[in-house]
């Protein structure tokens, strides 16, 4: 690796008032805003998510902790619902725009939701895609797959008993044809937001959940089934019940 990349990347995709990047040189055709799997294993329907009430904003804010240390009940469907609305879920439209409860820069949403299910309540454990519009679940595989990405995350116990693990990945191409090569500062950003939303959103519903940034990269790619190129696992965040 050459030394000093995190500087150079920094240093390169600086925007200066009098030497503005002149546009990345390609555009792509109109990249799909969020990505939809035809052929899932089967569809899981979810409650929708209550848009209002919930705890107080300042006290989430002020008991949210990171928690690692999990129970083995189940969490519900409903909550499973909320968590993933409450982090990147559509809470809006503008035009032809899916507006999401995370901001994201130019709202193009490179971040894709991906739920690794260990112990759901009527949900079978196995690995799923988060189709936004529908609000449902596609399912991608079936069984444990929990040990698999504990091991992908560094050997970190929680990964596996935690009750569900978000993994996000960033598609790079939705992003790029606006801001090139500065947009992967842009899919971190965006995925900070999300993962402070589900942060938030498990405090509301008294659950633990602790973002997870350690991991070999290729093997969550592997577990999730993403190439690492067009699209790569960039955060993932754990939820259980607290003992
Ligand atoms: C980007 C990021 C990556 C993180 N990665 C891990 C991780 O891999 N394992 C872990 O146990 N905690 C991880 N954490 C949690 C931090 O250790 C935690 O936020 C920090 O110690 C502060 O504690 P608090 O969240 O309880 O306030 C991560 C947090 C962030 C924001």
């Amino acid at each position: 690796m050459p030394k000093d990349i995190g500087q150079l990347f920094h240093d390169e995709t600086k925007y200066h008032r009098h030497r503005m990047p002149r546009g990345s040189g390609f555009r792509f055709k109109d990249p799909e805003p969020f990505k939809t799997y035809p052929n899932p294993l089967s569809v899981v329907e979810l409650p929708p998510p209550d848009e209002e009430g919930g705890i107080p904003l300042w006290t989430a804010l002020s008991r949210r902790r990171s928690r690692r240390d999990y129970s083995a009940k189940p969490i519900t469907r409903e909550q499973l619902s909320q968590l993933i609305w409450g982090s990147y879920g559509v809470s809006g439209r503008y035009g032809t725009y899916y507006l999401r409860t995370a901001p994201s820069a130019g709202a193009l949403y490179p971040v894709e939701t991906y739920l690794v299910v260990n112990s759901v309540e009527e949900v079978e454990p196995g690995l799923y895609h988060y189709n936004p519009p529908k609000h449902n679940l596609e399912q991608l595989k079936k069984g444990d797959l929990g040990k698999d990405l504990a091991r992908a995350c560094l050997g970190q116990g929680m990964v596996a008993t935690a009750s569900v693990v978000f993994v996000w990945t960033g598609i790079a191409a939705r992003s790029k044809g606006k801001y090139g090569e500065r947009a992967f500062r842009y899919i971190y950003m965006d995925a900070g937001h999300i993962g402070e939303n589900l942060y938030l959103s498990a405090e509301a519903l008294g659950l633990g959940c602790c973002g997870v940034g350690a991991f070999y990269d290729d093997e969550v790619n592997q577990v999730i089934g993403v190439d690492g190129k067009e699209e790569t696992a960039i955060y993932l965040g754990t939820v259980g019940s607290l003992l």
